[in-house]
């Protein structure tokens, strides 16, 4: 019989749900469990990510995105010679950078060696074929990409007509990453004093204290430069991108980072040791307010920032349909214990599945 509460580290009690634990069926990748994404994604091999033309086609709509949300803050026509990818994985964000023309040089840099991943032959390889799927008259192969491309955009709240998309890369211009770079970009110093007009910082955010984030980026930018930033928002009720089943709705933002492992460690100590590789988070319960704080604090300037709500999940849908008390429980209890943890924590922030943050540098 497992316990039906959880004492916080100040005192205070967490009730559990007997069966919540249970609602979490979708994981991504094909995986089944917990301990199965931890061994998978979390073992410092990620050849469990997938590197096909789906995977890539998914990158080319969230750079589309990356493109959008530029124009909507009014540097849509401007071009940052030097640019570089944090957290950049298989680098196809900085190979796409170059094939738009946005950039002169492109860097990417990872604390992993990820860099065998994708080749500039692959990026262009799997470019030709989009553009040569919307010359074709092969509609059932239109239909395949026009899946992906739609779904993907629905989710980041966004909208590109599928031939506008084959407009934006020129496969014939100079597309190669310039420097692959695999080092902990905390401590990195780049040769000869390097510094940037554009840095970018796709799905990566998390792993990073934004305070010491956010003075890095500063030092390694040129006045007038940009960070951007979109993220799989980690607030969703199981945690985002860490996946976590839990013994009740949104415990990782209504407990620490150090109450949540311990939550685990007692009430689930068969997966403790799983959902401690999972809660790589910094700290799990940052919001925009965090990162505009930090922002300050390091000499920049947050001038956008924009959220996709999830629209899959029982959580938004069942707090406002009342669902069996819902949401007397998600004001009355999740909420302040929330607040609890991170004064700053908003509604919103339940529920919002990406969001995106541009930051200057004046
Ligand atoms: C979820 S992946 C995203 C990869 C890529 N940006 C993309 O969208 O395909 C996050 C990446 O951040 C990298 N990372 C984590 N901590 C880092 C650090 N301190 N310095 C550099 N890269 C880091 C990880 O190794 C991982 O490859």
């Amino acid at each position: 019989m497992l316990k039906d509460h959880f004492i916080t580290s100040d005192g205070k009690r967490i009730d559990l749900i007997p069966g919540w634990f249970e609602r979490k069926i979708s994981w991504p990748y094909g995986i089944k469990s917990l301990q199965e994404f931890a061994d998978k994604c979390f073992d410092g091999t990620p050849d469990a990510y997938p590197k096909g033309y789906g995977f890539f086609i998914n990158k080319v709509v969230v750079f589309n995105y990356f493109r959008e949300v530029l124009n909507e803050c009014f540097l849509g026509r401007q071009k940052f010679p030097m640019a570089l990818d944090i957290g950049t994985g298989p680098a196809i964000q900085p190979r796409l950078l170059k094939a738009s023309g946005m950039c002169e040089t492109a860097w990417g840099i990872d604390i992993l060696e990820r860099d065998k991943e994708f080749t500039d032959a692959n990026t262009f390889e799997f470019l030709e074929e989009m553009n040569r799927t919307y010359r074709s008259r092969d509609k059932a192969k239109q239909k395949e990409l026009a899946a992906i491309v739609d779904f993907l955009n629905a989710q980041l709240g966004n909208w590109y007509p599928l031939p506008l998309l084959s407009t934006i890369f020129d496969p014939s211009r100079p597309h190669g990453l310039d420097k692959y770079v695999v080092d902990d970009f905390m401590t990195w110093e780049p040769p000869g004093g390097e510094t940037f007009d554009l840095i970018t910082g796709i799905m990566c955010i998390e792993y990073f204290d934004e305070r010491t984030l956010l003075k890095k980026i500063e030092s390694l930018l040129k006045p007038g430069g940009i960070f951007f930033v979109i993220v799989d928002y980690w607030h969703e009720v199981c945690g985002g991108s860490m996946q976590l089943p839990m013994d009740a709705p949104w415990l990782h933002c209504r407990l620490t980072r150090e109450d949540l492992i311990r939550y685990y460690k007692e009430i689930r100590p068969d997966l403790a040791q799983a959902a401690e590789k999972c809660i790589y988070f910094a700290r799990s319960h940052l919001t925009p307010y965090d990162y505009n704080d930090a922002a300050l604090a390091a000499g920049m300037k947050l001038i956008a920032s924009r959220r996709a709500l999830l629209n899959n999940q029982s959580n938004a849908g069942s707090v406002n349909a009342n669902d069996g008390g819902m949401f007397e429980y998600f004001y009355g209890t999740i909420l302040p214990q929330a607040k609890k943890v991170n004064p700053y924590f908003s509604p919103p922030d339940a529920f919002t599945q990406y969001l995106t943050l541009v930051f200057r540098k004046d």
